[in-house]
């Protein structure tokens, strides 16, 4: 059954790839700026019209990687864990969502004190928070997000750069039979054994829908935002009973990202 969710977004006003902190970004190549800000409105629209609440923060001149708003925080049950980033580039972005929160009633927003990439490595299952690290969140953040966060925390460790983060590499499907989707490959060994373990019922993604970032999807629990080109997931997922939608995010890809990296998930 979807439920209905709470997000917030950042408009891609000043989005360029101006620099390189993943395989996807070639700051050589261009970005269309109009195509960007409709993929973006599409995306946004998409969420209204399910039914969901969109809200959004001010984007910040000289922050082009803003508009990856999962990237700046983890909020369940209404606490608000914000992010260290790991690049020098992206580290303002944290302080602009952190005032956010407190100019909306979160006045006890804890910053990590731990390299930390909010839900670009934290996806909550509704039971646990499963957590990535290998690229850019560290290992010692899971640990800090189980004791601010007060839930079970299970570490999953990434091993293909192209998936420099868990929301490239998996998504959650449901939360009240919490299942997921995701590219076994992007995971080392173990963590592939953890999550057969944990999610037996898993839709496990090829390496096509992978690369065209179908796993950077947003889950309402029966209403699926995934990327136009991936048709196979979407076809998987159809047979689950999900209903894919698809929306364009080439230009929002030329810097590593999609659907989901641009939703943060306010719960509570
Ligand atoms: N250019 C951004 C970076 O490399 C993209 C972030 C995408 N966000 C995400 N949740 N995966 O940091």
């Amino acid at each position: 059954m979807p439920t209905t969710r709470r997000y917030l977004m950042c408009a891609p006003t000043y989005f360029e790839v101006a620099y390189s902190i993943n395989p996807w970004m070639d700051p050589t190549k261009p970005v269309d700026h109009d195509l960007v800000l409709a993929q973006w409105q599409k995306l946004h629209d998409t969420y209204a019209e399910l039914g969901h609440k969109v809200e959004t923060i001010e984007p910040q001149p000289g922050l082009p990687d803003m508009v990856f708003a999962a990237n700046s925080a983890t909020v369940i049950d209404g606490r608000v864990l914000g992010a260290r980033f790991r690049a020098a580039e992206r580290a303002p972005e944290a302080d602009h969502y952190r005032r956010w929160f407190n100019e909306n009633g979160y006045h006890n927003v804890v910053m990590p004190t731990c390299i930390n990439e909010a839900e670009g490595d934290f996806a909550w299952t509704g039971r646990y928070l499963l957590a990535g690290t290998g690229f850019r969140t560290d290992p010692g953040a899971h640990a800090e997000a189980q004791e601010v966060l007060g839930v079970p925390v299970v570490s999953l460790h990434l091993v293909d750069p192209r998936y420099y983060h868990l929301d490239t590499a998996l998504f959650v499907l449901n939360e009240d039979e919490p299942n997921v989707a995701y590219y076994p490959e992007a995971f080392s060994e173990g963590s592939q054994r953890v999550l057969r373990r944990l999610f037996p019922q898993a839709v496990i993604a090829t390496a096509e829908d992978a690369e065209t970032f179908g796993l950077n999807a947003v889950s309402d629990g029966r209403n699926v935002i995934l990327p136009t080109e991936s048709t196979s997931l979407a076809a998987q997922l159809a047979t689950r009973g999900y209903e894919p939608i698809f929306v364009d995010i080439s230009e929002l890809k030329k810097s590593g990202g999609g659907p989901k990296c641009c939703t943060m998930e306010i719960r509570g």
